[in-house]
């Protein structure tokens, strides 16, 4: 094989064997080298690896900054940033563009299994799952009440959805089976065009209404909208307390879109019926006041964590790193 059609990609993260060895087997001139461990690479060691290994492209996740200050000392061999996740909030696309480097994630692939979880969260805290589960294993149910652990209605009741994107239609379109009016609100309203995702299934278009109309209006309030600077905080003390008292929150975008400590004295104070979060401020950290809230349902970011996702996810982002090689050529 020429020396020109040789292609050496590195991973902050450990991917499966069988992945690696299918990939491999697919692109000849492939190396992809990947980190021993499962743990997110800090900046300095990032660069260290990169460093050493000179590669044409690197495979990251969301818990790797590539921010200008590490795009500026990556090595001029680096051609290609891909992030195994939909989310670019954590890379510097513009020192990238700046020096050539092609920016790759993984839209479309997580869009379902991000919606389906979603609804987990929704439903368990709406009808207080884990409190029935912890009620259970700690034997403490004692029979059958009329009153016991009762939760909200979602029939009939109002999902308010910010960010109207892939995963906020995919959310909206599952709210159908389970009887709720959906609205939401997005950086602009749906082109006539992009309704037909919902009028094909003859399913009513979600209305568009301000983000201020949708806290007030909404018994559940999903997020899915992308973090920048106009959605940093968005959902600050003021904003958090102009929710209904009984409203549902659910994060599903990222962890910064809410004001974590403003959240946690809300939720102390009484609002909210129940909160599910999958992202957190500063991720792998979670403020302590929320493990002390029955009311807040809490998972480690696995919104996209299906086997068969996961697998496309990482599949893709390898292949998206050889095809800018390949156009390159
Ligand atoms: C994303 O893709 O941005 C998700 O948060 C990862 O599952």
């Amino acid at each position: 094989m020429n020396q020109k059609d040789k292609i050496k990609i590195f991973a902050t993260r450990k991917l499966p064997d069988a992945l690696c060895k299918e990939l491999q087997d697919c692109h000849s001139g492939l190396e992809l080298i990947c980190t021993e461990t499962d743990t997110p690479l800090g900046k300095d060691e990032l660069l260290k690896r990169v460093e050493a290994e000179e590669p044409y492209g690197i495979v990251i996740t969301l818990a790797e900054k590539c921010k200008s200050d590490v795009v500026s000392r990556l090595p001029e061999s680096v051609k290609a940033i891909s992030t195994i996740a939909v989310g670019t909030d954590n890379i510097d696309s513009k020192a990238c563009k700046e020096r050539g480097i092609g920016v790759y994630n993984t839209p479309d692939l997580l869009t379902e299994a991000t919606a389906d979880l979603t609804w987990a969260l929704i439903l368990a805290a709406s009808r207080r799952v884990i409190e029935g589960h912890k009620m259970c294993v700690n034997n403490r149910f004692a029979g059958w009440s009329p009153t016991l652990l009762m939760g909200k209605e979602l029939n009939g009741a109002t999902l308010g959805i910010v960010g109207l994107g892939r995963i906020g239609k995919a959310v909206a379109r599952r709210a159908s089976g389970f009887g709720m009016k959906v609205i939401y609100n997005n950086r602009k309203p749906m082109e006539i065009s992009e309704e037909a995702y919902f009028t094909d299934l003859n399913l009513n278009p979600p209305e568009y209404v301000t983000v201020d109309d949708l806290c007030r209006l909404s018994d559940v309030i999903s997020l899915h909208c992308p973090l920048n600077k106009e959605s940093l905080k968005l959902f600050d003390e003021a904003r958090l307390l102009s929710c209904k008292k009984d409203a549902v929150l659910v994060n599903m975008a990222r962890g910064t879109v809410i004001d974590e400590n403003a959240l946690v004295k809300t939720l102390k104070s009484g609002h909210f019926m129940g909160v599910g979060l999958d992202v957190y401020e500063n991720e792998p950290e979670i403020h302590k006041g929320l493990m002390e809230i029955d009311r807040a349902v809490l998972l480690p970011h696995i919104g996209s964590a299906t086997t068969a996702t996961r697998w496309k996810m990482m599949s893709s982002a390898v292949n998206a790193i050889v095809e800018h090689f390949r156009d390159m050529d």
